[in-house]
């Protein structure tokens, strides 16, 4: 009796993990507000982010090539048995994603990141937010400073998975909004040995 009722509720428990939607856990760090699809999307292998930012500091292109470098050498694959390949004619039939772009919020300050990342803590500006759209069209990430634009990238360089010769996404559409820090100070180290 007592067993017929511990498999009940494991029975019960793994239903009610296997109804949990599914988020995404693959972006670090875990972003504040996140929700996603279960589609695919290929990244096309020549993609472009275009930076539409009047005057953009060479740090943020630099931040941009580094993204681009990124996603065509990290070749990550999926962590599951046969890395995908059982979705392979999903990812060959998924739509294509060409172009990203950069955009600054009205009104916000055209700074070099490195300048935004020394400003006093609280008052630096790293909020960002991201669209992915799961039909191919462009997408957006959108921030108050270049370094929000900064967080951003480094958010949307860790969608992307690699089957064979295909970089895509299995959680598409994506959308970030307004991600930051939940504190000014992430980090502390006290060391007490000397
Ligand atoms: C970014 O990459 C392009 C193309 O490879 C290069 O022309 C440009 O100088 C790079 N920009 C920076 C700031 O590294
Ligand atoms: C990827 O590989 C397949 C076969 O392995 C080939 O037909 C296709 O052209 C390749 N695509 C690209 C973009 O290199």
């Amino acid at each position: 009796m007592w067993l017929a009722m511990c498999r009940t509720s494991h029975v019960a428990l793994l239903v009610l993990l296997l109804s949990v939607p599914s988020v995404f856990g693959g972006i670090w760090p875990i972003p504040r507000s996140l929700s996603n699809g279960k589609s695919f999307l290929q990244l096309a292998p020549d993609f472009d982010f275009t930076v539409d930012v009047d005057c953009a500091s060479d740090d943020l292109y630099a931040a941009v090539n580094r993204t681009t470098e990124a996603i065509q050498t990290q070749l990550i694959e999926r962590l599951t048995v046969g890395r995908g390949s059982i979705d392979q004619d999903a990812i060959s039939a998924a739509p294509v994603l060409c172009s990203v772009v950069l955009v600054l919020d009205d009104g916000a300050t055209v700074r070099p990141i490195a300048e935004e990342a020394v400003q006093p803590l609280g008052e630096r500006l790293e909020s960002y937010s991201l669209y992915v759209p799961e039909d191919g069209s462009e997408a957006v990430i959108t921030a108050d400073s270049t370094l929000g634009l900064l967080r951003g990238l480094t958010s949307f360089e860790q969608l992307w998975y690699t089957l064979g010769n295909v970089t895509y996404t299995n959680v598409a559409p994506v959308s970030i909004e307004n991600d930051a820090p939940a504190y000014p100070y992430r980090g502390f180290m006290l060391d007490t040995a000397r």
